[in-house]
């Protein structure tokens, strides 16, 4: 199994909107999928249960985060929910090691149940996140392409404690970044600008999407993206024109990377 953590410490770039569409889009393709949402506003798992497509244990993610829970359902979508117990978990310090041991031991558990595991972050970095950093394998980030979001990419890679850097380098050194990957864009432009200087300034850190060095992977802004988060809806299936539309741009991105975590589909 290999495991995949949404993040960035920045709220409402598209974590859980592009983690949801991404599980269903891997479960689609055939493979086993377990998604895990580790943040209190639960907004993937809402979206996930609402579509019907995934199994929940009897558990949520701070269950088995403070107890161990390692039981999941013999399915090949299963989602361990969220819940509002999550958000009082750094006030605890006494059990922010046994948190770290129980999500590598309840992912070690699992493995050979599912191909893919995808996990949602909250923002602001903290044990549930640097948790999910210490034993996942990749990386990937959504951004804004906003100043104060690309200037948040130096914390995202370099923060003191949470920082990639920091962890890759002495808390998990298989772990990769998959990338960066800007949402919500914008055909401004302002956004344009502010894309081009991404990619001068991180041009590594983008996904890129053939050989040229010039085509990154993103995700325009389109309000199907929300309405399909609303209402549970997995885009590639929306038959409106806007949907489709929507798909083709991000069916391709979600091919990259997938492939970048050598996962066949
Ligand atoms: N490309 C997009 N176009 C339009 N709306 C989008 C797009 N991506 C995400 N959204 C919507 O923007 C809102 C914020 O996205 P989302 O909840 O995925 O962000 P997040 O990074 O998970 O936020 P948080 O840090 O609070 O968990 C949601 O309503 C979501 O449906
Ligand atoms: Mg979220």
């Amino acid at each position: 199994m290999k495991t995949l953590v949404l993040a960035n410490q920045k709220g409402g770039v598209g974590k859980s909107a592009l983690g949801t569409q991404l599980a269903y889009y891997l479960h689609a393709a055939g493979l086993r999928t377990l998604f895990v949402d580790l943040d209190h506003q639960q907004n993937s798992s809402k979206a996930i249960l609402k579509s019907g497509r995934a199994v929940a244990p009897g558990y949520s993610s701070s269950e088995m985060l403070l107890n161990g829970k390692r039981d999941v359902p013999n399915a090949n979508f299963v989602i361990v929910p969220g819940d509002d117990k999550l958000s009082s978990l750094e006030r605890e310090p006494s059990t922010h090691n046994a948190i770290a041991t129980n999500l590598h031991g309840f992912l070690a558990g699992v493995s050979s149940q599912f191909d893919v595991c995808l996990v949602d972050t909250n923002p602001n970095p903290d044990i549930r996140y640097a948790s999910a950093l210490i034993t996942g394998n990749y990386v990937l980030s959504p951004i804004q392409l906003n100043q104060e979001a690309i200037d948040g990419i130096g914390s995202l890679l370099k923060h003191p404690r949470y920082g990639y850097f920091k962890i890759k380098e002495v808390l998990n050194p298989q772990l990769e970044l998959i990338g960066i990957m800007p949402n919500m864009v914008e055909n401004t432009p302002f956004q344009k600008g502010n894309f081009q200087q991404l990619a001068q300034a991180f041009a590594k850190l983008l996904i890129p999407m053939d050989d040229t060095g010039k085509s990154f992977a993103f995700v325009a802004k389109r309000s199907v993206i929300a309405e399909a988060q609303a209402e549970g809806a997995y885009i590639a299936e929306i038959k409106k024109t806007a949907a489709r539309d929507a798909w083709r741009d991000i069916k391709p991105a979600f091919e990259v990377i997938a492939r970048r975590m050598k996962l066949e589909v």
